[in-house]
C-alpha cells in the first residue's frame, strides 16, 4: 500500500479533510472518496473533457491532476452549479436546446461551457467550437451544445 498524505479541499462550498495516496487524481477523489459521481471518467488521460471541474473558477481536466496539487483550493463540480432546486442558466439552456443525447459528456460540457462564457470565449460559433474543442461528445450533440452556449451568452445572465 502507498503512504497516504493529507489534503484539504473546499468542494461545492463544503470543507473536506482527507487522507489520500499521492497518486490519487482529483477525479478519483471526487468520485470515490466524496461520492460526487456527476463528474465523469471518459478516458482518464486528458482527451475527452468528461471530467471537467472548476478549480478556483478555472476549468481543469480533473483526471490529469493529482488531488494533493489542489490542497486548500476551492473546487466546483456539476453538483455545485445549481442553487438549491434552481438549475444554473447553462443547465437550463442545455435542457432547452437538447444539448445532450446519452448524457455522459454533459457534466463536463456544462462545466466547460460556463467557463467558456466567463472567459469571454463565446463570441461566435467558431470561437465556441474552438474553446469547447477539449470536450468530446460521441453522440455528436455539438450543434445543440453551441446553441445552448449562445443562448446563455446572448441572454446576458450571470454565469
Ligand atoms: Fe479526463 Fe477524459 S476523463 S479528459
Ligand atoms: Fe452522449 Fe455527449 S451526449 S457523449
Amino acid at each position: 500500500a502507498f503512504e497516504q498524505v493529507p489534503v484539504s479541499l473546499k468542494v461545492n462550498g463544503k470543507k473536506y479533510k482527507l487522507n489520500v495516496e499521492p497518486r490519487t487524481t482529483l477525479l478519483d477523489l471526487l468520485r470515490e472518496n466524496l461520492h460526487l459521481t456527476g463528474t465523469k471518467k471518459g478516458c482518464d488521460y486528458g482527451q475527452c473533457g468528461a471530467c471537467t471541474v472548476h478549480v478556483e473558477g478555472q476549468r481543469v481536466n480533473s483526471c490529469l491532476s493529482f488531488a494533493v496539487m489542489h490542497d486548500g483550493k476551492e473546487i466546483t463540480t456539476i453538483e455545485g452549479l445549481s442553487k438549491g432546486d434552481d438549475l444554473h442558466p447553462m443547465q437550463e439552456a442545455f435542457v432547452k436546446h437538447d444539448g445532450f443525447q446519452c448524457g455522459y459528456c454533459t457534466p463536463g460540457q456544462i462545466m466547460s461551457a460556463v467557463a467558456c462564457v466567463r472567459e469571454g470565449h463565446a463570441g461566435s460559433e467558431a470561437e465556441i467550437r474552438e474553446y469547447m474543442s477539449g470536450n468530446i461528445c460521441r453522440c455528436g450533440a455539438y450543434t445543440n451544445i453551441v446553441a445552448a452556449i449562445q443562448e446563455v451568452k446572448n441572454g446576458g445572465q450571470k454565469v
